[in-house]
Formats: structure tokens, sequence, C-alpha cells
């Protein structure tokens, strides 16, 4: 065992163990459409459709379904479930998540629902975890016999009906409602240690009084680095802390585990967590330029550039060979204007600082595209969701000003939730009371030197049940120029009730191809995001209808389950991403998420966030940060700037990786790069390490003599045959090769 330092303070633990638990993971039917006689247990569903509820219907064979869905499971409810419990008040269902709004009937009495705006389940966007919980004395139950449970799903937009891993039926026992709440940050000291205070907190009215253990292994080695078990106590209102200190900490992930014994039920709670680590280098106090080295705008359309460089401030800013209509203020590094001449200008842009100067060669290109590498950013959806505001959005566009534009994060987008209840009378578009002033909020992104992106559906509502655009795209695109938005977000949503069911492809195309040459008759450069989840294999006509981006998938959520089915299945669409034009597999799902209004941190473990970042990179996604951004971690931002990673996103080249080796257990993603060179990720999916090699002479390898590890910026020295790395659970190794 590694000698380790550790200073436990005081202590905490979760997450039940509920092996007696009746599961609900198979057996489930399900109807598309709605009838009030399908709450009934005796209704005949034999010839319902068997489903898994893992995925959503979309998955199921419903591509495209938005509207109802009964979902009915058959299952009995045996007495030694309460038998066997310490409380035995109220019983516990688990219905995994419910995309968006629901009903739920046992044995045809309803007995909970969730989600839609004021009570109406056709209204808003309520999706996500489900568990409900009913007194163990309803007579809904019918103990010991077969009931029938059945769910009335509505679907308001996007991916829909239940999905997900947590399916089962037991009591609400002593665990249930108890957290050990993990949420605070890691703090990094001295001698690589972390320290961090935990909390074991409730809501039921019940002494908690036992031991809580305390444990760090080496996933790598299975080595126990600590362990110790201390007395605890909490109840409602009187949580509990545990602080502790681990030292000597190697270049990687470990993993926590607590777990909190009841002394009087016996009932015990465990919560596993793992440790950050960082890579990227610390950054340097000398001057150095970052960001893309191409950049596209329109004639004569207004040009907003901020040079991402990093390096000890004050910083001073040069450029030569601007091209006419541009000029750039030397403090800010904030070039605007607008050029009338088409044509590939060559830049050199130089930072200084008291310690020196750096150069770099930029080539802005005027002409009918932009977006020529993907857009970097934050939008406000997987952190805020509906409850985004304009203070929110300047917060963001302060903390990317202040931590990430100087390694060239530029986009402020207002994902859906911004829009009033309903147009002006001249059918104009305004914001909702949440943005008094959408103008004042546009120009005070645009004076930081950042841009700004705006949602909207093509249909009647978004999916959040907002105002979309249908029959005002014109109207809309003028508003959004007035207000000066750099970027359009439009989200299919509703769009399927005025749509033929079924649509075909120029029925899928229809709406995207109405909103672009609304956008067309406006003086500006907005970026034009697709969102339709991939249908009719969208990456083959993306471009042709004029989107800088689209989305390929439904939504992202922070699991390692929806990140890794998400990523790992974009080879399809990998070979139509290029310059102005890419695919968009969904925003990331790191630091502080949670589709507001209150967040947690992201469930992926650190060495899932290095992939995330890595496969997004390789596949020349648009990065769109979903976090909150004035809680940004030590980790979160050391994640987000790493400039070698963020150029293998940005290569002007515009490729996609290729899926170039795929395993059971692994798999190697290839992206070609402008210089010749090669950006190479070696993903582990396993649960275990494992060293994962490459012949020297393989195809992939052959001819380059360099081999750089993309995250510690440094070159790997290999000998042999191969090229191997010890890859983590889940992580990455991520390389360029030269020649
Ligand atoms: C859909 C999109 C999400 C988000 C929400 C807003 O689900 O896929 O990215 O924009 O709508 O309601």
């Amino acid at each position: 065992m590694r000698k380790l330092l550790l200073l436990i303070l005081l202590a905490a633990g979760f997450l039940s163990v509920r092996a007696q638990d009746v599961s609900l993971t198979k057996g489930w039917k399900l109807a598309i459409g709605d009838s009030a006689q399908w709450a009934s247990p005796t209704y005949n569903d034999q010839h319902w459709q068997a489903v898994n509820v893992a995925q959503s219907w979309e998955q199921e064979g419903h591509p495209g379904y938005d509207g109802f869905g009964w979902y009915r499971i058959h299952v009995v409810i045996p007495s030694s479930l309460k038998q066997n419990a310490f409380l035995k008040d109220s019983l516990r269902i688990n219905l995994g998540s419910v995309d968006d709004n629901d009903e739920v009937y046992l044995n045809g009495k309803l007995i909970g629902r969730f989600g839609g705006k004021t009570g109406d389940i056709k209204t808003g966007s309520f999706y996500g975890p489900r568990t409900y919980t009913i007194a163990a004395n309803n007579p809904a139950i019918l103990w010991d016999k077969e009931n029938v449970l059945a769910v009335r799903i509505f679907d308001t937009g996007g991916d829909g009906g239940i999905y997900g891993t947590n399916f089962s039926i037991g009591m609400a026992d002593v665990m249930d409602h108890v957290t050990v709440n993990t949420e605070a940050d890691f703090n990094y000291g001295e001698r690589n240690s972390l320290s961090k205070s935990i909390k074991l907190i409730t809501t039921n009215h019940y002494d908690y009084k036992g031991k809580l253990a305390f444990k760090v292994t080496d996933p790598e080695t299975k080595a126990v680095l600590y362990e110790k078990t201390n007395d605890a106590a909490f109840s409602v209102g009187r949580p509990f802390t545990y602080s502790f200190e681990i030292a000597r900490l190697e270049k990687k992930s470990y993993t926590i585990v607590y777990t909190f014994t009841d002394e009087k039920s016996g009932k015990e709670i465990t919560h596993t967590e793992t440790t950050p680590y960082l890579l990227t280098p610390y950054p340097s106090a000398k001057p150095k330029i970052n960001g893309a080295d191409v950049f596209g705008a329109r004639p004569d359309h207004p040009f907003l550039y901020l040079i991402p460089a990093t390096g000890q401030k004050p910083l001073t800013y040069k450029a030569q060979g601007l091209p006419d209509g541009l000029k750039l203020d030397a403090a800010t590094g904030i070039i605007t204007g607008a050029v009338a001449q088409k044509g590939s200008y060559p830049v050199t842009l130089t930072v200084s600082n008291r310690l020196g100067s750096k150069t770099k060669s930029f080539t802005i290109i005027i002409g009918d595209k932009i977006g020529l590498t993907p857009a970097l950013g934050w939008n406000s959806w997987n952190a805020w969701g509906l409850s985004v505001d304009d203070k929110k959005v300047r917060i963001s566009a302060k903390a990317m000003v202040d931590r990430l534009s100087a390694h060239g994060w530029a986009y402020i987008n207002i994902d859906d939730g911004w829009e009033a209840e309903q147009r002006q009378a001249d059918g104009k578009i305004i914001a909702n009371s949440k943005f008094p002033d959408m103008k004042a909020l546009t120009d005070y992104v645009h004076g930081l030197g950042l841009r700004m992106g705006i949602y909207s559906s093509p249909g009647p509502r978004t999916c959040g049940g907002f105002l979309g655009s249908w029959q005002h795209e014109d109207q809309d695109a003028q508003t959004y120029g007035d207000w000066g938005i750099d970027y359009l977000k439009y989200d299919w949503c509703s769009y399927s009730e005025v749509t033929p069911a079924n649509p075909d492809l120029p029925a899928l195309k229809k709406p995207y191809q109405v909103m672009r040459s609304s956008l067309d008759k406006i003086n500006r450069d907005i970026m034009y995001s697709l969102c339709q989840y991939g249908w009719g294999k969208v990456w083959e006509w993306g471009a042709e209808v004029g989107g800088n981006s689209w989305r390929t998938t439904g939504d992202i959520q922070d699991t390692w389950r929806s990140l890794s089915s998400i990523g790992f299945n974009q080879d399809k669409a990998a070979p139509f991403s290029q310059p102005g034009h890419f695919n968009d597999p969904d925003m990331l799902v790191v630091g502080k998420v949670g589709w507001g209004p209150s967040l947690h941190n992201t469930r992926l473990t650190y060495d899932e966030q290095y992939t995330h970042i890595s496969l997004w990179s390789l596949l020349s996604s648009p990065l769109l940060i979903g976090c909150d951004m004035g809680h940004l971690d030590r980790f979160t931002l050391n994640l987000l700037t790493n400039d070698e990673v963020l150029a293998i996103d940005q290569d002007a080249l515009g490729k996609g990786a290729s899926q170039y080796l795929k395993k059971e257990d692994y798999q190697i993603w290839v992206k070609e790069l402008k210089d010749g060179g090669k950006a190479i990720g070696l993903f582990n999916l396993s649960d275990k390490y494992q060293t994962i090699s490459l012949d020297k002479n393989d195809p992939a390898l052959k001819g380059y003599t360099k081999f750089r590890d993309v995250w510690q910026q440094k070159y790997v020295i290999t000998t042999g045959k191969d090229f191997s790395a010890k890859v983590a659970p889940h992580g990455v190794m991520l390389i360029r090769v030269e020649k």
C-alpha cells in the first residue's frame, strides 16, 4: 500500500443498495396515441408493442414522433418488500426518465403526475428522472397480486417516451431521501494533494446514527490507499460534514467510496466518486496567440473577432495586413469593421507583454462562407434549462472573457426560455421579463469581443413550450438582425404539428430552407445551427440547406451511457464534416450542469470528461460548454483551456475523425490535420485499465516519427515496434503524430 497523508476531520456517504426491489426493466409495452381506457387494469394490451425502456420511443421504431404514448407493465408487488423494510410507510416506484410530461396510473388509479406548464400535460418540457412515492396503505396497490402500471406520456418535441436505467419498485426505506452530497469542489494543495468536505443530508424525520466508512482505491492496481471508519450522526437540518485530504497522488483518478451504515436499521447507503487530475500544463506568462488559423466573414457584414491570446497582462496587440474596413483595438485585441472586397487576406497577428512578443499567421477569408471552424462557446441549456435569464448570460459572458476567450472561446448562446408568451400586435417576437433588453444584452456581449446566439423553432412552439418562428420567419430573422444576433439554433420541436406525419426528405429540409432564406435577407453573419436530432441523415444534406452545423443525435445527458452511445456512433456522419459545415453531437456535459434551476456536478468521471473533449475535438464538433460559467472549478477550466486539444477541433481542414478501429472494449479514431499530421484518439471503453497498442507500421502511423501526448503537451518517447498507451477506464490517450 502506498504511503499517503490523510486528515480526517469529520465524515459522510450514499446511494442505496436495494437487492430486494422488484425490477421494472423488462416487460413493458407501448402504444402510440391516447385513450382513457389504457389506464384500466382490465384493458387487454397483448397486441401492444414490446419495448426496451432503456431508450426513447424514437429509437424503438417511432422516429420523429411527438405527442401522446402509453406504456404498460404487469407486475407482482410482493408483501415481502414491506416485511423486509425498516420503514414500512411508503412504496417507491422508479420509472427511469420520462420525456416530456407524464401521468402514472396503478390499477386504473392516478397515483402521480409530473410536468406540463400549469398542469397541462401538453405544454412544456419537463423531461428527466421520475420517482413516485405513494402510501403503502393506498388501496391502489394489490399486494402479492398482479398490478398494472400504466404511464401516459406527452412528448412536446425531440426524443420522447420512457428511457434510462433506473426501473424498480421498492419500499421507501431508511436510506431514501438520504444524500451523500459530494458537490463541493476539490481543493488542490501541496504535494499533489486533494482535499474536500462532503455532507450527509436527509429530509426524513429519523435520527441517523452509525458509521461512515471512507475508502480510496487505485483502480489500476486495486491497492487500497486509505481506509477509515468514523462515527456519524445526522437528522433533518443537521447534516454531517466529513472533510479529508489525500496527498501524493499520481496523475490519474482514484476511486473514493463512502458507505454509511445506520446502527438501528442495519441499512446502508454507498456513494462513489472519482478524483480529478489536471493534464493541461499551467499557461506560460509569455505571450502566445491561440485559436483557429482562419476566420470567415461575408462582404459588408459586421465583423467581430477577438484575438485569443494568453500571457501575463497587460497584453498589447498588433495586426499586419488587415483588409480595408477593419481596425484593431491594440489594448483589447478586438478587431471590428466590415470588409467590402471578397478575398483571402493573410494577416500577421502579434501579441506582446513585458516578457516578449509572439506572432501568428492568420487568414481572414471574406466570401460566402462563415463558421470555417466549429463554434467554440457556451450555451445556456445544459446548465440552466428554461430558467436562463439576462443575469446568467452576463455572468457567462464575463466569465468567458476573463477565463476562456484567450483560448478561442467566443459564442454566448441563449437556448430556449427567452421568448415572451405573445408576439407584439404587429407580430414581432419579444423577449419575456427575464430578458428586459435583448439589444442591450447583445451590445454588452459584443463589447467584450464575444458573439451572441439565440434559439427558436420552425414550429409554432419550441420544445420548452415557448413561441416558435412558424409563419414569422422573415420577421424573426429581422429582429435577430436588429438585436445583433450572431448565431441561431433552430430546433424542430413542434414543427411536427404543422407537417405531415413521417416527413419525407423534402419535408424534413423545408423548414430549414425557409429560415435560411430569411437569414439571407439580413445584413449579418448569423451562424445557422440545425437541430432536428439527426433525422433523415441530416449530415448528408445539412450543408446543402445552408446549415453551419447540424445535430446528429437526440439530447445528451451527463452519463457515460449517453456520452459513449452518442460519441462512438458518429462514424457515418464524420465524412460530411467540412469547413463551414459541421456535425454536432450535442453540447458539452462538463462542469456544473442540471438543465436548471438547480445544478449538480456532471456525473461523468474525470476520465470520461477527457474522452468527451478529445472525441468531440476529433469529430470537429462545435464545442458548446453547457455548465454554470459563474462556477468553473479548476478541473473544468483546465479541461477547456488546452490549446493543443482545441487546435485539433479548430483544425482548418475541418475533417471529422474516422472510426479507424472498433473492438469490443476499445476504439481508435483518426483525424487528418491540415499540416499533414494526424490526431489519434485511443479510447478505452471498458471498466478496467488496459494497454492499447498500434503497430508503428500500421497505415495510421507509418511514416510518422514523432508522437505527441496532446493533453500533457509533450512528446512521448517510444521504443519497440508498437505505440502503446496505458489508458484508464472510459479514458483516452490523445496523440498527434508528426513526420
Ligand atoms: C431540445 C433540444 C435541446 C434544447 C431543448 C430546449 O430538446 O434538443 O438541445 O434546445 O430542446 O427546449
